[in-house]
């Protein structure tokens, strides 16, 4: 398994020979200039939402690798109206993948396409395998729902979360996110991208330390082992 941060809320995840992508937004993002949008590589492209900070690669992504997207089933269908192959899932269901299972989660936020399409509910995603299970909180809240996680997913080894408030959880709601998911490892995103969205990494590390967990705050193009 290996896992590579691409900015704001962008990660590749290379499991069981599948590359996974999550979230592209790299080419509109100035913090991720030093990302080859052309250069990934994809067999599946997950989309929590419909905002454009999540979704805008996708089709590039998609299209330059035949990749098959994974989202709610309004967002899928979007994407495939646009000539990508899709999986259209929602909330609560599961899917078994050749890479492993997918759950489609709830997520607290909104969803709209960018050009004004009903993006459907938010989502975040549980993808686990015999190697590896994770979760991707999307730009949720804080929301109670987290709790059910654990009660029907095996145990995450990390957790992808939003730490830059405004938009999302803040680092002080994410901790407690932690806590909900029954996770020590939490590997932060959608943060410093934009002012209103900058955070202070020690404070947000110490926050964390205080409840027992671990707050990775990579960098643009960091790879991560865990
Ligand atoms: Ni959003
Ligand atoms: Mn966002």
């Amino acid at each position: 398994m290996k896992l590579t941060y691409l900015g704001h809320s962008a990660f590749l995840l290379e499991t069981k020979g599948r590359h996974l992508v999550f979230d592209p937004f790299i080419s509109p993002n100035p913090k991720a200039a030093g990302i080859d949008v052309d250069g990934i590589r994809a067999d599946y492209v997950l989309l929590s939402h419909g905002h454009g900070d999540h979704v805008a690669d996708a089709e590039r992504i998609g299209k330059n690798n035949g990749a098959t997207v994974i989202s709610n089933f309004e967002i899928v269908s979007w994407f495939e109206a646009k000539g990508l192959k899709g999986h259209p899932m929602n909330h609560g269901g599961k899917w078994d993948f050749d890479f492993g299972t997918v759950k489609y989660v709830y997520a607290t936020h909104s969803s709209v396409l960018p050009d004004g399409t009903c993006g459907g509910n938010p989502g975040g995603f549980v993808v686990w395998n015999d190697e590896v299970c994770c979760y991707f909180a999307g730009d949720s809240a804080l929301t109670m729902d987290m709790k059910l996680i654990p009660l029907t997913c095996p145990k995450l080894d990390f957790a992808i979360l939003p730490v830059g408030d405004n938009f999302t959880m803040g680092y002080e709601d994410a901790a407690l996110a932690a806590v909900f998911i029954e996770c020590d490892t939490i590997i932060g995103c959608h943060f410093d991208t934009f002012p209103y969205v900058t955070i202070d990494h020690e404070a947000a590390k110490k926050v964390f330390a205080a409840k027992g967990k671990r707050l990775l705050l990579p960098a643009v193009g960091e790879g991560l082992s865990i």
